[in-house]
């Protein structure tokens, strides 16, 4: 029998207690096991492993959960801008680490992990579950068959709805220090997807972005939605009590933190922008029009392929106000020859199915990788710093090159020897 791999969650949030705790302890309870959870608020840890089934050890002090229990491997499932530390951390204590994407929020912070992986000779993975969505495997094949010919150009547009949008601006995600702004909290699964897709990497990037919906631009305000005297008229207002889990771990942990997980999406401080657009040069010679919105009666994406001898296209949904057939449409077509219409049918599981598949990857030791969907550190960090490029040349409104964001002290070589 195989040794079990022993590791500790960081993070007990929603994405921690669910798809890295409760999740693992029930279904891959043959390859790993949970011996602690650390999060700073101890009262929604608590909270965490009542969920979850579990009695073990809770820290508060990362330090001290590091040198009592040894842990093999830790899953990193904190606010964005603390993942660093939290990944140094841990590698310099000798475990491998599963970060959830983003990878980090800056240039610096990259560097700092990078420099931690090779000092350690640790391992980290980073959890690009949209990778491993049969529709994105599928495409994948495609584009490696080079039935389209070599790749020109994309057209990628994600839409996010009123619902998962708005989420984003009800909590720490709403501000660029926590998140980096959605460019990278988010559109790291967008970028990560083309790099992955394109097998490049991208050079230069424009973007424009605004906040227009969200933040100042709304109609009407309060502090959050529970107490707020707007709850009849707000088309945001939001309940969580009608959701038990989110209930369990918020409502009562806010007595600690002030983490309250329903704030106003309306908020005069925030100040990420909702509404991005993006032209991405690649190195290979491909350009990207991307776009994401967080406003949308529909949550989905359209991505097409257009190549020198056809074009791939695919429109996908996970929410939207029709009823979608139980299989996702693939349209592949050959320059002057028709179309063939490719079904791929639904997966159940988080992101298209993409969770399960990852989990088996990234716990499950000797699974074929054909198609490189397993993300390490240097994916991780060309995603983000894609991101923070966009984010930069939207607010300077030139045109933001890579290596720009990276800095000429140390080019980008280490990225380039980095797996
Ligand atoms: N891959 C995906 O598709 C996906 C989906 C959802 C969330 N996520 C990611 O998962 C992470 C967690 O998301 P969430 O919604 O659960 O967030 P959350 O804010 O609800 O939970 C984070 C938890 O981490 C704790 N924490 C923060 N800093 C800490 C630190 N330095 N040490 C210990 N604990 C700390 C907080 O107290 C909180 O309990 C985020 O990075 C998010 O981007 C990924």
């Amino acid at each position: 029998m195989l040794k079990k791999t022993r590791y500790a969650l960081v993070g007990s949030g929603h994405r921690g207690t669910t798809m890295w705790g409760r999740d693992l302890v029930e279904r891959w309870a043959g390859e790993v096991e949970l011996v602690a959870i650390c999060d700073l608020n101890t009262m929604r840890a608590e909270r965490s492993s009542r969920y979850m089934g579990v009695s073990v050890p809770i820290y508060r002090d990362f330090d001290r959960l590091l040198a009592v229990e040894k842990p093999d491997l830790v899953i990193v499932c904190t606010k964005d801008s603390t993942h660093d530390g939290v990944i140094v951390k841990a590698m310099e204590a000798g475990a491998n680490v599963i970060s959830e994407k983003p990878m980090t929020t800056t240039a610096d912070k990259i560097k700092r992990i990078l420099d931690a992986e090779r000092r350690t000779g640790k391992r980290l993975d980073v959890s690009f579950n949209y990778r491993f969505a049969p529709t994105a495997a599928k495409i994948k094949e495609l584009l490696n068959s080079g039935v389209i010919g070599s790749v020109t150009s994309v057209d990628f547009h994600w839409y996010l709805n009123t619902s998962h949008g708005a989420d984003y601006f009800r909590r720490w995600h709403a501000f660029t220090e926590n998140s980096g702004s959605l460019f990278v909290h988010k559109a790291t699964h967008h970028f990560d997807l083309l790099n992955w897709y394109l097998g490049s990497d991208p050079q230069t990037v424009s973007a424009f972005a605004d906040l227009k919906h969200y933040g100042h631009k709304g109609p009407l305000r309060g502090e959050r939605c529970r107490t707020c005297r707007h709850k009849h008229e707000c088309d945001y207002y939001f309940d969580i009590g009608k959701d038990r889990l989110l209930e369990s771990l918020y409502e009562d942990p806010s007595s600690v933190d002030g983490y309250v997980r329903d704030a106003c999406v309306f908020r005069e401080d925030i100040d990420i922008p909702d509404t991005m657009v993006a032209n991405i040069h690649y190195k290979n010679g491909v350009d990207v029009a991307y776009s994401l919105n967080t406003y949308m009666p529909i949550e989905g994406h359209h991505i097409a392929f257009n190549g020198q001898k056809g074009r791939i296209e695919m429109r996908q949904y996970e929410a939207q106000p029709w009823t979608e057939p139980p299989a996702d449409e693939i349209l592949l077509m050959r320059n002057f020859d028709g179309v063939e219409r490719i079904w791929v049918p639904h997966f159940s599981g988080g992101h298209y199915g993409g969770d399960d598949r990852l989990r088996n990857m990234l716990l499950k030791p000797g699974l074929n990788d054909e198609l490189q969907q397993r993300a390490g550190s240097r994916a991780g960090a060309m995603s983000v710093l894609c991101g923070i490029a966009a984010l930069k040349s939207s607010r300077t409104g030139v045109p933001v090159a890579i290596s720009d964001v990276w800095g000429d002290d140390q080019g980008l070589h280490l990225l380039d020897s980095t797996p």
